[in-house]
């Protein structure tokens, strides 16, 4: 089925925060899905670091109506293109170069690039993207370095992720230049690994719940 295309603030706008999921067997990848959507979490990035995981976003994206699935972890102009066919509405990438943004292009996916420098924000205002993911939110300062950025850059908008737990998500989300956070809280490989999902819709419902300023 063919989709309308997505903006990425729009995504960023239905809930707090977006699951950075890591999966090794594909086979789980919609169980692993619907628990998410199950508690209230539609907005799904699969990352491509494991072989898994195109097959993964193809299943979620055939399988789980209600789920917006995206690709992350994109380093190579060749993920778009790959991800795209599988059915990715959005890519996250952990930083940005002139071959992304190309390849952002072409496949016309959305894309949340990475920034962790005021230059690198820069950059990616001049190619177009307004919504960057702060990356590795804990290493290039979390909350301070977000209110530093928020002087110079009103009209940016992040999501902070690295280093992100239930327990620090308010503080970022209570920024006015976050509209939601990235983490991997909510798929923790050991309840994955045993097939958990009543624990992980728990887990779902608790970062669904969590309130924004914007
Ligand atoms: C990652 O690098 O896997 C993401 O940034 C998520 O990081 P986290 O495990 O600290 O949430």
């Amino acid at each position: 089925m063919a989709h309308l295309p997505l903006k990425m603030i729009d995504l960023m706008r239905l809930g707090p925060v977006i699951p950075v999921i890591v999966i090794d067997d594909a086979r789980q990848a919609v169980s692993l899905a619907k628990a998410l959507v199950e508690g209230g979490v539609r907005v799904l990035e699969v990352t491509l670091r494991t072989p898994a995981a195109l097959d993964a976003i193809r299943a979620i994206a055939s399988h789980v109506g209600e789920a917006i699935v995206g690709v992350g972890t994109i380093s190579r102009p060749s993920d778009f293109t790959e991800a795209a066919a599988a059915g990715a509405r959005f890519g996250v990438s952990p930083g940005l170069t002139p071959e992304l943004i190309e390849g952002s292009r072409a496949s016309q996916l959305p894309l949340l690039p990475g920034v962790m420098t005021p230059s690198e924000v820069i950059a990616a205002r001049a190619a177009g993207f307004a919504e960057v993911k702060l990356f590795p939110s804990g290493q290039a300062g979390g909350i301070g370095m977000l209110k530093a950025l928020g002087g110079p850059f009103p009209d940016v908008t992040f999501c902070p992720t690295g280093g992100v737990t239930q327990e620090s998500a308010p503080d970022f989300l209570a920024l006015p230049n976050v509209a939601c956070v990235g983490g991997s809280w909510l798929t923790p490989k050991d309840l994955v690994a045993k097939n958990d999902w009543r624990r992980i819709t728990e887990l779902a419902r608790e970062a669904a719940a969590l309130g924004r300023r914007i």
